[in-house]
């Protein structure tokens, strides 16, 4: 399986970021899990941070023109109103899995409303950066199942 994986603003910063919440693993960290888990498996990834809406977005199309199976994304506050990184994954139609290191229902309000969930086959909030390595095998598991 080729995935990709796409991380949003601020996530660069972890480590340094709220460790109370976002723990002490640095984004290099979980990046290198990822990429031994995808190793394993024998999948191959392309992981991208970026700051920039419009830069998520055009990562997003460019995993169509790659031919992409799945794609796994923590839009981090883009989550919670970005309409547009929504219709994004909306246009692309590749399988998506939405995923949080935090429990974002049990946080603030404004945390609670992911306007991208409606655009994924669904979501993994809470488990830290072990959430990333869950939505791959939920992934793995929807590819293997679907019929069309
Ligand atoms: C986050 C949760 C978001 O609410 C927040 O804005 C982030 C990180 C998470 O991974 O828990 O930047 O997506």
């Amino acid at each position: 399986m080729n995935i990709w994986i796409i991380h949003g603003p601020n996530l660069n910063f972890l480590g340094t970021r709220e460790p109370e919440i976002y723990g002490t693993q640095t984004l290099e960290t979980i990046n290198e899990q990822i990429k031994t888990y995808i190793n394993e498996q024998r999948h191959i990834c392309t992981i991208f941070q970026s700051n920039s809406e419009g830069q998520l977005i055009d990562k997003i199309q460019e995993a169509y023109q790659a031919d992409v199976d799945g794609i796994v994304i923590n839009p981090a506050a883009y989550t919670h109103y970005s309409y547009a990184i929504h219709d994004a994954l909306k246009a692309v139609a590749i399988p998506t899995i939405e995923v949080h290191l935090s429990a974002i229902h049990t946080r603030e309000s404004f945390r609670h409303i992911s306007v991208i969930a409606p655009a994924c086959i669904g979501q993994i909030s809470g488990f830290g950066s072990k959430g990333y390595i869950l939505a791959i095998q939920a992934l793995e598991n929807h590819l293997a199942e679907r019929t069309d």
